[in-house]
């Protein structure tokens, strides 16, 4: 975004974000960043696809010739070694670590680790194997990456559309932190309105839109019976969205979540699973476990921002838009997250050189 502010050059804020989400998950799962890159892009668009045979019993049989599998299957082959080679490599730092070769403090312990210590743990009741370790650190990509990166741009893209939150979100940010230094991830409990625009978006824009369960045992909801077993889809973005529970529900007006104002009707409401109008992470034992980092990083970045730059909409021609023409579109692309429909393009003006370089 620095450079980008430099040479005035259009930056592709969508990729950038992507990039964001991917080094700070995969440095924490796994200690680097580098090959794992387009995993969960390619994960996540499989997963939000289906496969006729899972619907249509008697085309079981082709399930293995069928072109939805063979790139499950591709996706596989294309990933394996690349986690088979990280696994060995953080197994080696693991098996120094506990010889002594490595000190305590000289490398950073990483959720891989972790993991591979649980699996070589006697003692544990439950083993857990190396295919299980695989899915695992698959499974923690794919659901925080793209998920965390697309609330992050709808986010932004609320902001250039709503310049009056993008003051009020500078005015707090500049009188907590101020012009000197940059902000950091334990100012954020001191930003009560960045906090505010961070569970709007959310209502607005939930990245995973639907959440499922299985019913358990058959149940009565409102006069319809549930059978045992039903799959049950409950739409999280409808229910943000429904005048029922909200006030002015399309308007994004984080005022309605600010403590100790008289505009913050929903200012009781969380993200943690108990409020049943706002479950961006959803519910209960499968609620989502990355939800305080995913709030807490989205809410420091967005801080940054704007602190440092505005984001400026170039139109058709490269032309810098004003006023009422620099908006972005809001329509939305479907798939297992919903994400915008174009990616989110801007020429960043930089605000505070002397924090930028710092
Ligand atoms: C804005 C970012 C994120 C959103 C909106 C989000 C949303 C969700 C939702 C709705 C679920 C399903 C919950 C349920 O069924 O009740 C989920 C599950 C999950 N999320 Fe997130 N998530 C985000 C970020 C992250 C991050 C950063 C991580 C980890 C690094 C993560 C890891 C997971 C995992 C492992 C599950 C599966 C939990 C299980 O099945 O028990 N998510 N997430």
């Amino acid at each position: 975004m620095a450079q980008s502010a430099e040479t005035q050059e259009p930056l592709n804020v969508t990729e950038e974000l992507l990039k964001w989400t991917n080094s700070t998950i995969s440095t924490m799962m796994l200690g680097e960043a580098e090959e794992v890159r387009d995993i969960a892009r390619d994960v996540l668009k499989i997963f939000g696809e289906y496969s006729i045979t899972d619907f249509i019993g008697p085309l079981k049989i082709f399930k293995k010739f069928g072109s939805y599998e063979q790139r499950i299957d591709a996706i596989f082959n294309k990933y394996d070694p690349i986690i088979e080679k990280v696994i060995k490599k953080r197994q080696e730092i693991v098996n120094k670590r506990r010889s002594g070769e490595i000190k305590e403090g000289e490398e950073n312990v990483v959720f891989l680790d972790t993991l591979l210590e649980i699996a070589q743990d006697e003692t544990m009741e439950i083993k857990i194997t190396k295919e299980q370790i695989k899915g695992l650190v698959v499974d923690f990509f794919s659901a925080g990456t793209d998920s965390t990166a697309v609330a992050t741009e709808w986010t932004l893209a609320e902001l250039i559309n709503n310049p009056r939150v993008l003051n009020k979100a500078r005015e707090e940010v500049e009188s907590v932190v101020g012009k000197d230094r940059l902000v950091e991830e334990s100012d954020v409990q001191n930003l009560p309105y960045i906090r505010a625009i961070v569970k709007e978006a959310f209502r607005l824009h939930p990245p995973l839109p639907v959440v499922k369960r299985k019913c358990t045992e058959e149940c009565e909801i409102n006069g319809y019976v549930i059978p045992e077993g039903a799959l049950i889809l409950f739409n999280v973005w409808q229910v943000g969205r429904d005048p029922k529970y909200w006030e002015k529900p399309l308007e994004f007006r984080p005022e309605r979540f600010l403590e100790n104002s008289s505009e913050g009707e929903a200012a009781s409401i969380d993200l943690r699973g108990q409020h049943f109008q706002l479950l961006p992470f959803g519910s209960g034992r499968r609620m989502c476990p990355g939800a305080n980092l995913a709030t807490a990083g989205m809410a420091t970045l967005l801080a940054s921002i704007i602190q440092c730059f505005d984001l400026q909409v170039p139109g058709a021609h490269g032309q810098i838009l004003k006023g009422d023409d620099a908006k972005v579109s809001m329509e939305e692309r479907p798939g297992l997250t919903v994400p915008r429909a174009h990616n989110l393009i801007c020429v960043p003006l930089a605000r505070a050189a002397k924090l930028i370089s710092s």
